[in-house]
């Protein structure tokens, strides 16, 4: 086993094989130390994982970052053919716990539920902390789960955290995991509006005043974010992801919404 960036050292590597206590979620994980007063998840693949998962998940974390998203810090190891994905726990700070709830939490809502982002959006309008900042935020993400085919954005996938007494704030993004065409029809998702019928990026732009956006700054966002992910083969090769690898999420980021926003941009 070798460290993709190198920079692991072999006790980081026992820890990634050791055996750890399960964090919720699909997939396998273990807690791991980082050495310094950090914790992380290290994300497994599963033996019957059918493409690299956490190459995949490396890879949408590196493009939402370029889209402007504020991500968790992420970091992959190369694990024989797979790839073990390592993100940094955001809720720890110099070794205090600091609150965390899911979306679905936030919203009152039982675990399974369905939901819409504009929902998610009254929501930060209640309870919010940066409620002008979180909703833009959460519109950029909107976009990147569409444009990136992100497509298990479910509630548990969107977290806030207690930066300040009882208000709460949008976590770093976490999670993100492209889903190319063949696996599309498997997976749920949050819609983008209550009434929603198809996904489109009109739709999206006709929403985003219910994130308190105006036509000309949705559409900035929507071309940064828009930019980021058409570099998604360029930004994979920088990341060393294999050619196999890449090929596999090829129509995670190469499909008619990202047609239909080339064309409302004038590209
Ligand atoms: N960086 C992080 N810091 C703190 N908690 C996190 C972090 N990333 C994820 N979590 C928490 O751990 C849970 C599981 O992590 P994650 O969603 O990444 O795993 P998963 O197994 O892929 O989940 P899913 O069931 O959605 O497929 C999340 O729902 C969230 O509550
Ligand atoms: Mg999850």
């Amino acid at each position: 086993m070798r460290s993709a960036s190198e920079t692991e050292t072999a006790q980081d590597l026992r820890f990634l094989l050791g055996a750890g206590s399960p964090l919720g979620g699909a997939r396998p994980k273990s807690a791991v130390s980082l050495g310094d007063d950090r914790l992380a998840l290290a994300k497994f693949p599963k033996p019957d994982d059918t493409r690299d998962i956490g190459a995949g998940e490396i890879l949408a974390l590196t493009l939402g970052g370029q889209a402007g998203i504020r991500v968790a810090e992420h970091r992959f190891v190369a694990l024989g053919t797979q790839s073990v994905a390592v993100i940094t726990r955001f809720d720890r700070g110099g070794g205090d716990r600091i609150p965390f709830i899911s979306a679905a939490t936030l919203l009152g809502l039982p675990q399974g539920d369905t939901c819409a982002y504009t929902l998610l959006a009254d929501g930060v309008r209640q309870f919010g902390n940066d409620v002008p900042g979180d909703l833009r935020e959460l519109w950029r993400r909107l976009l990147f789960s569409l444009l990136a085919s992100n497509y298990d954005d479910h509630l548990r996938n969107h977290g806030f955290l207690m930066h300040e007494p009882e208000r709460w704030s949008l976590s770093p993004a976490y999670d993100l995991n492209p889903v190319p065409e063949i696996d599309r029809a498997r997976m749920s998702k949050t819609a983008i509006t209550e009434d929603q019928a198809e996904p489109t990026i009109a739709g999206a732009l006709a929403a985003a005043e219910r994130f308190g956006l105006k036509a000309a700054e949705s559409k900035k966002i929507l071309r940064e974010v828009f930019v980021a992910v058409s570099g998604w083969r360029k930004t994979g090769r920088q990341l060393r992801l294999k050619a196999s690898t890449l090929d596999a999420y090829a129509s995670a980021f190469e499909h008619p919404l990202m047609d239909e926003a080339r064309r409302l941009l004038g590209r």
